[in-house]
């Protein structure tokens, strides 16, 4: 008697969390995409912590799985492949690197534009790696694209 009904290869658990895969693994590869009912996601593992976010960037939907992870003023951030946008791994956070043209001696200085890429809360239970639902009652720039790439799915033309 099979009870298990799978979608997308995502199982449910009971209380909602969403296997990702094992701790091991993750440990091993550094990072994995998974969807979450559909929605594009990337987990990295990074300097002892595990970080889930949606995978296309808020700015135009760039492939955040294959950027480089940088440290910026203490901050681990992904950095995005095709425009180079600066994302802290911890909060979602776009950086950018403002003036202040009132300084003397002007120096850029990395400043944030709010959270911008949505990021996912990740749960270890028993070797595993979980993820859970986005909470979408509240909504964040890269909503649009993980929309946009939904199952899937490419950008219109
Ligand atoms: Fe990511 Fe432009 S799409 S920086």
């Amino acid at each position: 008697d099979s009870h298990s009904s799978s979608t997308g290869g995502a199982e449910m658990e009971p209380d909602c969390l969403i296997l990702i895969g094992k701790e091991e693994d993750i440990k091993k590869s550094q990072r994995i995409t998974a969807k979450i009912n559909g929605r594009e996601i990337v987990v990295f593992y990074h300097e002892g912590k595990f970080h889930a976010l949606d995978s296309r960037c808020y700015h135009e939907g760039g492939p955040l799985c294959l950027g480089e992870i940088e440290d910026i003023d203490g901050q681990a951030c992904i950095v995005c492949p095709w425009h180079k946008f600066k994302i802290t791994l911890e909060t979602g956070e776009g950086l950018y690197e403002g003036i202040n043209p009132l300084e003397p001696s002007p120096t850029p200085k990395w400043q944030s534009k709010g959270v911008k890429q949505r990021i996912h809360k990740v749960t270890i239970d028993s070797g595993n790696v979980y993820v859970s639902p986005p909470d979408l009652s509240v909504s964040f720039d890269s909503d649009y694209f993980a929309e946009k790439y939904k199952n899937g799915g490419e950008l219109a033309m």
